[in-house]
C-alpha cells in the first residue's frame, strides 16, 4: 500500500534527470580523466584494454543469465514499435453497465436538447485507499453537470467493489426514485470495471499508475465497437472546470490544453503560436515527444479507430507520450483548446494519502444502542477506518469537554 502512495513521476524525475548537454558534458569529463600525456604508452594500453574488454563481456554474460534483467526507465532510448504497440489483453470484469442517461435536466436544459452532441467517454482509473470514496463522490458531482457523458470507472482491484457499485447506482436509479419529485434528477450513465494491475507491475518501483485501468477501458470501448465520441482520461483526484467538457467535445482528432499544478512549473501544456501548437512547456522533458499530462489531451474515437494498435504501455512516466505515439500524433494536427491554451480548465490536485486508521474502541459498544456501530461499519466498507478492541488509536468520547468512558453513555 505504501508503495502505491508514493508519487511516481516525482520518483522518476529524481532517478532520471534530463541533461540536454549530456553528451558534450561526458566528452569534457572524459578528456579530463584521460589527458593525452598519460604515463602509459599506446602499446601497453592495447593488451590491457583487450583483457578488460573480455572480462567485462564475461561478467555481463553471467549477469544477464542470473539476474532478472529489466530495462530501466531511460531518457535516451528509442521505443520500439513493440513497446509502443503493446497489445491490449487485460483481464477485467464488467461490474455494471448503465448506458442510459436517467437525468431529466442538465444545467437549465432538458436532456433531449443535448442529444446531438458527441458523447464524452470519461475514463477514470481509481484504486482502493482511504481517500477513494470521497474523491469519487466529488468527481461524480462534477460529472453530473455534464451532458452527454459516459463515466467509465475502472477500479484497480480483482473483484467488483459492491460499495462503489452502490454509489454509482445511487447516482443513477436510486436517486431518481428518491428524488423523483425534484426537477434536478441525477442519473449518470456509467460503466464500472474491475481492472487490477498485474502483480508484476505492482512490484515495480516506480509502478505504472492507472495503466491497467485505462487499458481495460480502451478494450471495453473496442469490444463494443464504439468509434464515435471523445475519449478523455480523467484521474479521480483532479479538479475539472465544466468548461473543459464543452471545449473537448468538438475534438476532431487530438486536442490539447494546459493542466494546472503540474510539478515544478505548476503548469504543463502546449506552446501555441498563431493558433498552432509549436512546442511544450513542461518541467520534465526526458526525451518525451509529447511531454503532456494525462489530463492535458482528448482524442476523437473515430480518429483513434484508424490505429487499431492504439495502446497505453506500462511504462511509468511515459504513458501519455507512448499512447500519443501509438496513434501516430503529429504536431500539425493538434487542436489547441482553452482559448489557445491560455486558460487552465483542469488541475492536477493531489490529495494527501494516509494509511487507513484503526480506532481502538470496544466492540461490545458497537451495537444499535448508539450510532457508532453503523457509522464505524460504514467507514470500514468505504476503506477508511476500522475498529479493534485492543489496537490502534483510542477513540475518546467526550461530554462538556471531558473524556468519558463509553459505558457512561451506553450502560
Ligand atoms: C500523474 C498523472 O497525472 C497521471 O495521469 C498519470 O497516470 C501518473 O502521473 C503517471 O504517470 O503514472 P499522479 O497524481 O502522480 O498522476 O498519480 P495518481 O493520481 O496517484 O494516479 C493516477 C491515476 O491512477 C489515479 O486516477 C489513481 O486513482 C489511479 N491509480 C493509482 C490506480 O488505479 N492504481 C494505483 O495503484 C495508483
Ligand atoms: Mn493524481
Amino acid at each position: 500500500m505504501t508503495n502505491q502512495l508514493t508519487r511516481h513521476k516525482q520518483e522518476i524525475r529524481k532517478q532520471n534527470v534530463f541533461y540536454p548537454n549530456r553528451i558534450s558534458a561526458d566528452l569534457i569529463l572524459g578528456s579530463a580523466n584521460f589527458p593525452s600525456n598519460h604515463a602509459w604508452s599506446k602499446s601497453s594500453i592495447i593488451p590491457k584494454v583487450g583483457v578488460l574488454f573480455v572480462v567485462i563481456c564475461f561478467l555481463l554474460y553471467v549477469l544477464w543469465g542470473t539476474l532478472d534483467v529489466t530495462i530501466a526507465d531511460c531518457t535516451e532510448c528509442n521505443f520500439s514499435d513493440e513497446t509502443v504497440h503493446a497489445r491490449l489483453n487485460e483481464s477485467y470484469l464488467v461490474c455494471n453497465e448503465v448506458p442510459a442517461d436517467h437525468r431529466v435536466f442538465v444545467h437549465d436544459r432538458a436532456l433531449r436538447d443535448y442529444q446531438a452532441l458527441p458523447m464524452i467517454y470519461f475514463v477514470t482509473p481509481t484504486y482502493p485507499r482511504r481517500e477513494q470514496i470521497p474523491e469519487l463522490i466529488r468527481l461524480a458531482y462534477t460529472l453530473l453537470h455534464v451532458p452527454r457523458i459516459h463515466w467509465i470507472l475502472a477500479n484497480d482491484l480483482k473483484a467488483c467493489n459492491a460499495y462503489i457499485d452502490g454509489l454509482l447506482k445511487r447516482f443513477d436509479l436510486e436517486t431518481k426514485v428518491r428524488f423523483a419529485h425534484h426537477s434536478f434528477i441525477l442519473g449518470l450513465p456509467f460503466t464500472h470495471l474491475a481492472s487490477p494491475m498485474p502483480e508484476f507491475y505492482r512490484r515495480k518501483k516506480p509502478m505504472p499508475r492507472g495503466v491497467a485501468n485505462r487499458r481495460a477501458a480502451i478494450q471495453w470501448l473496442r469490444q463494443r465497437n464504439i468509434t464515435n465520441g471523445i475519449l478523455y482520461f480523467g484521474d479521480d483526484d483532479n479538479t475539472y472546470d465544466l468548461k473543459l467538457f464543452s471545449e473537448i467535445r468538438d475534438t476532431q482528432r487530438v486536442s490539447m490544453f494546459p493542466v494546472g499544478l503540474i510539478e515544478e512549473y505548476s503548469v504543463s501544456g502546449p506552446v501555441v503560436r498563431k493558433g498552432k501548437v509549436v512546442g511544450f512547456l513542461d518541467s520534465w522533458v526526458a526525451e518525451r515527444r509529447w511531454p503532456v499530462d494525462m489530463a492535458g489531451f482528448a482524442t476523437n474515437l473515430a480518429y483513434m479507430a484508424e490505429y487499431p494498435n492504439a495502446s497505453m504501455p506500462y511504462k511509468p512516466g511515459y504513458e501519455e507520450d507512448l499512447f500519443l505515439r501509438s496513434i501516430r500524433l503529429n504536431l500539425n494536427i493538434i487542436e489547441p483548446k482553452a482559448n489557445n491554451c491560455t486558460e487552465i480548465l483542469v488541475w492536477h490536485t493531489q490529495t494527501k494519502n494516509r494509511e487507513r486508521t484503526t480506532l481502538r474502541i470496544s466492540n461490545k459498544y458497537l451495537d444499535d444502542r448508539s450510532n457508532l456501530g453503523t457509522l464505524i461499519k460504514s467507514l470500514d466498507v468505504m476503506g477508511i477506518a476500522n475498529s479493534s478492541d485492543n489496537e490502534g488509536r483510542r477513540a475518546v468520547i467526550s461530554k462538556n469537554g471531558k473524556a468519558k468512558p463509553l459505558s457512561y453513555f451506553l450502560s
